[in-house]
């Protein structure tokens, strides 16, 4: 497969592979959001919105779904096309750590101007209401602009860059909300300056690359720079510009990109957003805001969404499900914990809330070893619920397989529990006077596997194998009128 070289070639290659479809005529209230979440629930192609009902908004375009099955996901990393989505992320075994590794020979490398740089304007000429701006869910609080966003910061103690990706509301021409939770290191960046009574310098790209934006919407490890992660992934150096106003960098092929302070002393009311759990649970409140210094933006830019909705639904339901699977997966194996078949994290928990470890058990206590430790690994601790540990002769991503297993493996009553988890204000289980600052969750461990120690007692059995299966698939699917998968 050929690399792409930035979104514009990236479209370019989802259309050769058939999983580009562009939208002619919808409206942004509401309606672009309810067929991203609808295209999210059929795994469907990348959605290319232009000329609104609203307005053609000179040209400018929002991509939603960008990464909304594995085929798109293997694009954006560059990988071949894998058929399906457990070949896919057995294809990223041991990579992650490797990137990490890597991601230092990779710096930014700083050039005068690039594709973001055809239009700048400063001061007073800035309007961000030129962009074609969602409103998302009915109850929220205003348009959200940053939603598949990237929010470039740098740690105020050694300079080193990082990439999260935070929600961002549009509030007026020049102004923009922030909603960076506690834990995460745009916090701590944000936690350090006000310390010292500085404001933050802060750039919001609204028109990230898909691999970008995966990695903004990561836990990628403190101390590692996405942009550098990237540069990993890619084989190549990312070409930035230095922020007029920041210094910070910002992507030099990125598509709209804004600049500016967020100001110890200064909040504004941020909210509500519906949110990835599926509700309107985290509530409006003053939160420190962007005061943008500077646009940048590529002629006809391309806005990234993200519509948040439940499930499966989720625009960004699909991606996290592979990544956070390969995550988790890296992560135990750097931990040395033997054994690992597969890890997968299904699209219903949104790719944090259910996990699916399969394991072959070597000794006691290993399915308790895996089960806690896939839990707290820094790619699932925040927010996960509940993590499934199976035998290897189970499928960890076939749902129907793993419950199963659920139901002739797991007692309820040796279901590990973790209490006291990092979580957020948008779980719904929140109760509403408490604030998210204070709120944290617990997390289920359930053992669906044979007891260790009744390995070679415990009953077999008793489907027909799959050499037989196939055989009869072959010989009578037809008589069945096709009615018959193979699974
Ligand atoms: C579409 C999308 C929206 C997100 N919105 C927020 C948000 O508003 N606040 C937040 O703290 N995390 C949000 N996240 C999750 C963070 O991006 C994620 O935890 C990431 O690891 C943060 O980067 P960091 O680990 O460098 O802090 C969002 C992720 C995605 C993909």
């Amino acid at each position: 497969m050929k690399n792409w070289t930035d979104l514009r070639d990236w479209i370019v290659q989802a259309e050769e592979i058939q999983e580009l479809k562009t939208i002619e005529g919808s409206s942004l209230n509401l309606e672009l959001s309810a067929i991203a979440q609808v295209n999210a629930k059929n795994s469907g192609p990348a959605l290319l919105f232009q000329n609104f009902r609203e307005g053609e908004f000179d040209g400018f375009r929002v991509l939603t779904n960008s990464v909304g099955n594995y085929r798109l996901f293997n694009l954006t990393f560059g990988f071949p096309q894998f058929p399906s989505i457990s070949e896919t992320i057995q294809n990223l075994k041991g990579k992650p750590s490797a990137w990490e590794k890597e991601s230092e020979k990779f710096p930014v490398n700083f050039v005068e101007k690039g594709q973001i740089t055809e239009n700048i304007m400063e001061g007073d000429s800035i309007d961000l209401n030129i962009f074609p701006t969602p409103l998302w869910h009915d109850r929220d609080g205003g348009r959200f602009i940053g939603t598949g966003v990237a929010v470039i910061t740098a740690d105020p103690d050694d300079g080193k860059i990082n990439v999260g990706s935070y929600r961002a509301q549009l509030f007026d021409s020049k102004t923009i909300g922030l909603n960076i939770e506690r834990g995460k290191h745009g916090a701590s960046h944000r936690e350090k300056y006000f310390s010292q009574g500085k404001p933050m310098p802060v750039v919001l790209i609204f028109g990230p690359d898909p691999l970008l934006y995966i990695l903004a919407g990561s836990e990628i490890p403190t101390g590692v720079s996405e942009l550098e992660y990237y540069g990993a992934i890619k084989g190549k150096r990312m070409n930035v510009i230095r922020g007029k106003k920041t210094g910070l960098p910002i992507p030099a092929g990125a598509e709209i990109a804004v600049e500016g302070f967020v100001y110890p002393d200064r909040t504004r009311l941020e909210g509500p957003h519906g949110e990835w759990t599926g509700y309107y649970a985290s509530d409006a409140k003053e939160k420190p805001y962007l005061s943008v210094d500077a646009l940048y933006y590529r002629n006809n830019a391309i806005m990234l969404g993200s519509a948040m909705s439940r499930g499966s639904y989720n625009d960004h339901a699909s991606w996290r499900s592979i990544w956070k699977s390969a995550l988790i997966y890296d992560e135990l194996l750097k931990n040395g914990i033997p054994g690992i078949k597969g890890v997968y994290c299904p699209s219903f928990g949104v790719g944090r809330q259910f996990i699916n470890i399969s394991i072959e058990q070597m000794y006691p206590g290993h399915a308790t070893e895996a089960g806690y430790m896939a839990s707290q690994t820094r790619s699932a601790a925040y927010m996960g619920k509940w993590v499934v540990v199976v035998d290897e002769d189970v499928n960890p991503y076939d749902m129907d397989d793993v419950l199963w297993a659920m139901c002739s493996r797991a007692d309820p009553a040796e279901i590990g529990i973790i209490r006291k988890g990092w979580a957020s204000g948008v779980d719904p289980l929140r109760p509403r006077d408490l604030p998210a600052s204070k709120y944290t969750n617990s997390r289920g461990i359930i053992f669906a596997v044979v007891p260790y120690e009744r390995k070679d007692s415990f009953p077999g059995r008793c489907e027909a194998s799959p050499e037989i299966r196939n055989e009869v698939f072959q010989r009578y699917h037809n008589q069945l009128d096709g009615r018959w998968t193979l699974s």
